[in-house]
């Protein structure tokens, strides 16, 4: 299926999508709490979705058993909730959640401390944000796709962290995985040309040691290499002829400043 440019009216449920993954992401990263297992976070996180009258992408995507993707510590992504994983003070929490409104898909990630964590942890969290801000600089129509690809590994790369090679952001729409691939690494070539309408999935994974990762042996999990730790931050945006649109972002990262809402296509 080759690249989509979404008509108005899908760009339009594609907004309502975002803005209520933005707010799921919102309100169950403040219901983090130590104790707390990744089953019922998974639980409360699906209950949310529902009660915006969403469906939760992930469950069954490709046999993956939940809502939510939870991953803990050293693992990157699509940790798979359970009633045994108990969250501990100290520990980063990745939340990778994916909503369908009316036939039409977001998909946003982030990585939240539970309790007081190490100065190193929360550097990690911070810098993996910024690696997304400093990609989507370049998600603009006339730059090329790997333009946002190059931006996000120099920045991650530039404090020394492990960035992820083996999985990579998507195009998103009607469904959850389109293409392009986006890659958070260099490649040879500059990549398909960005248009105003399309939308994709941006989502560095960013390790605190190196950048090989596994995967456990339920299929799913990946963690790092070396068992150190690795985050994720990841959102919809809609490229428009300056700068994007995040579909996904939450009312807190725009109160704090973090994003400041622009141009409309
Ligand atoms: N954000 C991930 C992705 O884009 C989520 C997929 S997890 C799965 O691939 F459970 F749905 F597979
Ligand atoms: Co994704």
């Amino acid at each position: 299926m080759p690249v989509t440019i979404k008509s108005a009216r899908e760009i339009e449920l594609m907004r309502t999508a975002g803005k209520i993954l933005g707010k799921v992401h919102q309100d169950l990263g403040k219901a983090l709490k130590p104790g707390m297992t990744t089953l019922e976070i998974d639980r409360i996180g699906e209950e949310m979705i529902r009660s915006y009258g969403c469906v939760p992408s992930f469950k069954n995507y490709q046999g993956y058993p939940a809502s939510v993707c939870v991953s803990v510590n050293d693992e990157v992504v699509h940790g798979i909730p359970s009633r045994k994983r108990i969250l501990r003070e100290g520990d980063i929490v990745s939340l990778d959640i994916g909503v369908i409104y009316k036939g039409y898909h977001s998909d946003a990630a982030r990585t939240h401390g539970i309790g007081e964590i190490t100065k190193p942890a929360r550097r990690l969290i911070r810098r993996t944000r910024e690696s997304f801000f400093a990609g989507i600089r370049y998600a603009v129509a006339g730059r090329h796709l790997h333009q946002i690809s190059a931006a996000v590994y120099d920045y991650a790369k530039g404090y020394g962290y492990g960035v992820v090679r083996d999985l990579v952001g998507h195009g998103i729409g009607s469904h959850l995985h389109e293409e392009p691939e986006v890659p958070n690494f260099r490649k040879l070539t500059r990549g398909i040309k960005l248009r105003p309408g399309m939308t994709l999935a941006v989502e560095p994974m960013i390790n605190e040691g190196i950048d090989r990762v596994e995967w456990k042996k339920n299929g799913w999990t990946v963690v790092t290499g070396d068992r150190r730790l690795s985050a994720h931050y990841e959102n919809t945006i809609l490229i428009t002829r300056g700068r994007p649109e995040i579909l996904s972002i939450t009312e807190d990262e725009i109160a704090e400043g973090i994003w400041k809402p622009g141009g409309k296509l």
